[in-house]
């Protein structure tokens, strides 16, 4: 499993929630040989921290408790997971009703972002080092932002019966419409489709036809 930098690829995928980004990202990881990275899972994760330790989105000491976070990853086969101060919190965790309702009120915080941003864009170095031939990365800002020269930008949508009932499946309580429309609607790094990429309707296709559509626009770019 070794590249050369020129064959190394980064896929970036954009969407809101529940459209499918994850599901699709580690077919797609699977298929391609890449790692893959859920930078939502790192919102999530930052959340979960912070609430554990009391802090609220408007906590005026929130950059003095940021700094006492470690951000590190860890790999569990193709999947890098951040870690704060050593700990990968479990799935379970990080999908609670209380990260949910707050998720997107702290990604808006410019901070917030900040601290991720130097991380997200070092995570096609640690997927060179661990002998990826590319990198997949989801989330909101990774076309836009993150890596906006990435070779391949893909940009998710579904109507959002179809997102509802997905997320119903899981099990999950989640206000997709809200947490969109705040994601949408905030000044740093809003939800779009960037400039160039491409969008791709989820909605009327099974996860196996998304996955043989993106391939081949892959193969035909
Ligand atoms: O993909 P997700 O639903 O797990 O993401 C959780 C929240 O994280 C989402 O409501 C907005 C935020 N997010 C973001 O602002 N930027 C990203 N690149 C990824 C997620």
């Amino acid at each position: 499993m070794s590249s050369t930098p020129s064959q190394f690829k980064i896929i970036a995928i954009d969407g809101g929630a529940a459209v499918g980004k994850s599901s699709t990202s580690k077919v797609l990881a699977e298929r391609l040989d890449l790692m893959h990275v859920d930078t939502g899972a790192h919102y999530r994760t930052l959340t979960a921290a912070l609430l554990a330790d009391g802090v609220q989105p408007n906590d005026p000491e929130l950059d003095r408790r940021l700094e006492t976070l470690d951000l590190n990853t860890q790999l569990a086969g193709r999947s890098a997971r951040l870690s704060i101060n050593g700990v990968v919190p479990e799935d379970a965790a990080i999908r609670s009703p209380e990260v949910n309702a707050s998720v997107s009120k702290f990604a808006a915080i410019p901070l917030i972002r900040q601290a991720l941003f130097e991380y997200q864009r070092d995570q096609a170095e640690v997927a060179r080092q661990a002998g990826f031939a590319g990198l997949i990365m989801e989330g909101r800002d990774i076309g836009s932002v993150i890596f906006p020269d990435a070779a391949y930008r893909f940009f998710l949508e579904a109507d959002e019966a179809t997102r509802a009932a997905r997320r119903a499946k899981e099990g999950q309580t989640d206000s997709i419409a809200d947490r969109d429309k705040m994601d949408t609607n905030r000044k740093n790094a809003p939800l779009i489709c960037p400039d160039g990429a491409i969008r791709v309707d989820t909605g009327p296709r099974t996860l196996e036809e998304v996955i043989e559509h993106i391939i081949q626009l892959i193969h035909d770019q």
